[in-house]
């Protein structure tokens, strides 16, 4: 739950920023808040177990003044048996800038200081893993939160910029007769964010481990939007693990020159600004304009999931999308069954680029989805995992 701090001048240097130790105070204090308006401040008394702070990471990205007001954002991304982390952001009210982001370890121990284990509250605190049914695997060194579904063959869920996996919450739940299995990305929802180190391949690959990690040797791969970059990725480096496609809003070509000068221009204003500022640019283009109109509930989900994308995510993902390869030449190489699904008022990855695709995959199918836009998954979910469906039941036994 987001808590709102003012700046006082008592929290400034000499020259009238927020010094950087009050700063990691309040990020305390928004902790403390955040307990106080939850389970309550003694949470942690009632379970005999007291988090002491094992290590803290802290960016400064632009300086506070007295009279600001902060947001201050907190999520447990991951519970150990004796440690969590938590990360939190600092945004500026007003201006929405982002301010601060940073990472605390914690060590749970009791009155003599020894480790404990997390009390059990904390799992369901500050938006931490639960509820949907997630858990967290590590895969490359890096922990992935993933929602993982039903028996039978496995469909490997990837989705696009700058979102996360709850753009699959109805096929997650309704794709019946298949092992579900749905990633964030790493740099996404509530996965870990490196500061570097984004790609195409480093995606594919992370999905080839998280394959390993659940036992599955091969799935159909699913992916939306730069999702489906990834999948055609995957299809380059992993053929063999590879049992069908499914490429939804996506296109196989790479950026024009125009489009990679655009993911520069994206990296900076992420830099600058904040997600929230990716938001106000991206919203206007995912959604078929009735949708936007009809489903402000709809609007408002995809906005909050975007603000929530970790900074380190937006920039690293604007690269990777800048320097993919072209996968063109990769499709007719393609010996799987494929399924293309676009809306058909998507202004991101038009049904032009479907249709380019199709072209050039042998015994691919194709579906246009009505009143939809980019976000197909989310505006039309039944005709999508209804298509998906009626796809793997032809293709049989993928
Ligand atoms: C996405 O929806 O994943 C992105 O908008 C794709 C892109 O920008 O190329």
């Amino acid at each position: 739950m987001p808590i709102d701090l003012r700046i006082y001048p008592d929290d400034c240097d000499a020259f009238g920023h927020l010094n950087h130790a009050a700063f990691v105070r309040l990020f305390e204090r928004a902790r403390w808040d955040s307990l106080a308006e939850g389970p309550g401040m003694d949470a942690f008394q009632q379970a005999s177990a007291w988090p002491a702070v094992r290590r803290t990471s802290v960016e400064y990205l632009a300086a506070a003044f007295p009279g600001d007001v902060l947001r201050f954002e907190q999520l447990v991304t991951h519970v150990g048996r004796t440690s969590f982390t938590m990360r939190q952001s600092a945004r500026r009210l007003g201006d929405d800038r982002l301010l601060a982001a940073a990472e605390f370890v914690f060590v749970c121990v009791d009155r003599k200081g020894r480790p404990v284990p997390v009390p059990a509250v904390i799992r369901g605190l500050f938006g931490s893993e639960g509820g949907d049914g997630a858990s967290r695997l590590t895969v490359h060194g890096v922990e992935l939160s993933v929602a993982v579904e039903g028996e039978g063959p496995a469909v490997l869920f990837i989705h696009g910029y700058p979102l996360d996996r709850t753009i699959w919450a109805h096929q997650v739940a309704h794709l019946h007769g298949a092992r579900r299995i749905a990633p964030d990305l790493r740099g996404f929802g509530r996965s870990d964010a490196p500061d570097l180190g984004y790609s195409m391949a480093t995606w594919a690959d992370d999905m080839a481990g998280l394959l390993d990690a659940l036992g599955e040797d091969r799935a159909v791969v699913c992916g939306f939007s730069m999702g489906g970059y990834v999948a055609l990725e995957f299809a380059r480096r992993h053929p063999a693990r590879l049992a069908g496609l499914i490429l939804v809003d996506t296109r196989a070509a790479a950026d024009s020159e125009e489009g990679r000068r655009g993911r520069d221009a994206g990296i900076q204003l992420v830099r600058d600004r904040g997600a929230g500022a990716i938001a106000e640019q991206m919203l206007p283009k995912l959604l078929a304009p009735a949708t936007a109109k009809r489903r402000p509930e709809l609007v408002a989900q995809v906005e909050s999931m975007i603000r929530r994308t970790p900074v380190a995510g937006i920039a690293g993902a604007l690269a990777a999308m800048r320097d993919r390869p072209d996968n063109r030449p990769l499709l007719p190489t393609l010996e799987v069954p494929v399924l293309v699904l676009v809306g058909a008022e998507d202004a991101i990855t038009p049904p032009a680029e479907a249709e380019a695709m199709v072209a050039a995959l042998p015994g691919a199918e194709l579906r246009v989805i009505p009143d939809a836009g980019h976000l197909t998954p989310v505006e039309q979910p039944e005709a999508v995992t209804r298509e998906m469906a009626e796809f793997l039941r032809r293709a049989g036994g993928v």
